[in-house]
């Protein structure tokens, strides 16, 4: 096990490119599955959760390989195994979304319940009833094992109650190669999901919508494999902006796409940065010190972002005034709370809203991150705070961030990871 530790009260400044998004990358790899032959994928993230996407398709028969620096070569020509490890299941949410194209591909394909940053219930009953209407026949077994089988699918229209993420890709991704038209309603809206349509579009997909309120999909016979670049990561990108504004800095962001983060940047406006956003970058200049702001909700996209939640609960933890933040998407994630406190953080929590008071500085403690997202506002209250944090749990910000204390050390920032004794 490694940890962080973060000398405190230094400003970020300086340059940085935006790795790929992570979120965007893991869709778009399980999406090479529906093309017999390799695919070429640019500007992929250098994450533990790519290299365990990678294991679980290979042990399908994928072939997965670097072939350049953030070049994945993706090859999908012989697949020869339907069944899904339960270890791999378990180690990232993201695994259960192989499930839609594998079921277009080879009409039949078996896993267990996913896994995933422990932030609260999560279900996949939405992606369950979708691919249930698009004719696939569900069976379960004794040790959770849950299995699908579908010789053709077809056509459908699907409803989402909530327009969760992953069941909008799973269900795009089986409908692909099902027979006729499917219409997603209510899909999630985010950026990663358009594009994963425009990767399935040059694989030879018929599908259009994303990005608004109804996908639709008409089904073709079979898909090619295509090269495709990934979008920026627009919460790497929040996080770094987030701490270069709680350190007083100045730091520009380049290779983003501004428009994903219209509501994030609004926010630390709100809170006294200034913003300068050109074609594809962002520039923020801290104030003094950040303001607080009442109100902050998560909500789908274009709404607050709850992938940013914790990293502005650990901004608001040393701003000017009081900050509320209502957690609106999962039911548990708030675990950063007792962490922050531990450095002197000032929050109560009724229900899924938190209060957080501020104090004047924030002080080095011995923290522990629970999941990817409070690992990162742990390392943004450390930079912020008085004196030496040691953050253990890195393996958690391994998932999401490539070499997150290389990135912020080159804007000046101290910290080194070191092997825990
Ligand atoms: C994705 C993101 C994650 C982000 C989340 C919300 C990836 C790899 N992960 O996760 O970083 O935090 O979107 O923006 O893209 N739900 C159900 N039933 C279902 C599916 C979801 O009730 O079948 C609920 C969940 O419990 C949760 C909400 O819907 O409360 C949103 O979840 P969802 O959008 O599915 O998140 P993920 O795809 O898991």
């Amino acid at each position: 096990m490694e940890r962080y530790v973060i000398q405190g009260g230094i400003a970020l400044n300086g340059n940085l490119d935006v790795q790929g998004a992570k979120n965007s990358a893991l869709p778009i790899m399980a999406a090479c599955l529906l093309g017999n032959g390799a695919s070429i994928l640019d500007n992929v993230p250098a994450l533990s959760d790519v290299a365990v996407m990678a294991q679980i398709m290979e042990t399908i028969g994928a072939k997965v390989a670097w072939t350049g620096e953030n070049q994945l070569r993706v090859d999908c020509t012989q697949l020869d195994n339907w069944a899904i490890p339960d270890y791999l299941m378990r180690r990232m949410r993201s695994s259960f979304i192989v499930v839609g194209p594998l079921l277009g591909r080879l009409g039949r394909v078996r896993v267990t319940y996913p896994g995933g940053c422990a932030i609260g219930t999560r279900a996949i009953d939405l992606h369950l009833q979708g691919l249930k209407k698009l004719g696939a026949k569900i069976t379960t077994g004794p040790s959770g094992q849950i299995e699908f089988r579908a010789s053709q699918l077809r056509g459908t229209f699907v409803d989402l109650d909530i327009p969760s993420v992953g069941a909008t890709e799973n269900i795009l991704m089986a409908a692909v190669l099902a027979q006729g038209t499917t219409v997603i309603n209510n899909p999630a809206r985010e950026p990663e999901i358009v594009d994963l349509q425009s990767f399935l579009n040059k694989m030879g997909a018929r599908v259009e919508g994303a990005g608004g309120d109804q996908i639709i999909i008409q089904g073709v016979d079979k898909l090619e494999p295509a090269c495709h670049e990934i979008i920026p990561d627009r919460i790497v990108a929040g996080t770094l902006l987030v701490a270069a504004a709680v350190t007083g800095g100045r730091v520009t962001l380049h290779k983003v796409v501004p428009a994903h983060m219209s509501v994030v940047v609004a926010k630390l406006a709100e809170m006294g940065a200034t913003i300068d956003v050109g074609k594809d970058y962002i520039t923020l200049y801290a104030p003094e010190q950040l303001k607080s702001v009442e109100k902050i909700i998560t909500a789908p996209y274009p709404g607050f972002p709850t992938d940013m939640q914790p990293q502005f609960m650990a901004a608001l933890a040393s701003a000017q005034g009081v900050g509320i933040l209502t957690e609106k998407i999962f039911d548990g994630r708030f675990k950063h709370i007792d962490e922050l406190r531990r450095m002197g953080a000032n929050i109560s929590v009724d229900g899924r809203t938190a209060i957080i008071r501020g104090v004047e500085k924030l002080r080095g403690a011995s923290v522990e991150a629970t999941d990817l997202r409070a690992g990162a506002a742990l390392a943004i209250a450390a930079l912020s705070a008085e004196g030496v944090t040691t953050l253990s749990g890195v393996q958690h910000i391994d998932r999401g961030y490539v070499n997150l204390e290389g990135q912020l050390a080159a804007l000046g920032a101290k910290i080194y990871r070191e092997r825990e004794a």
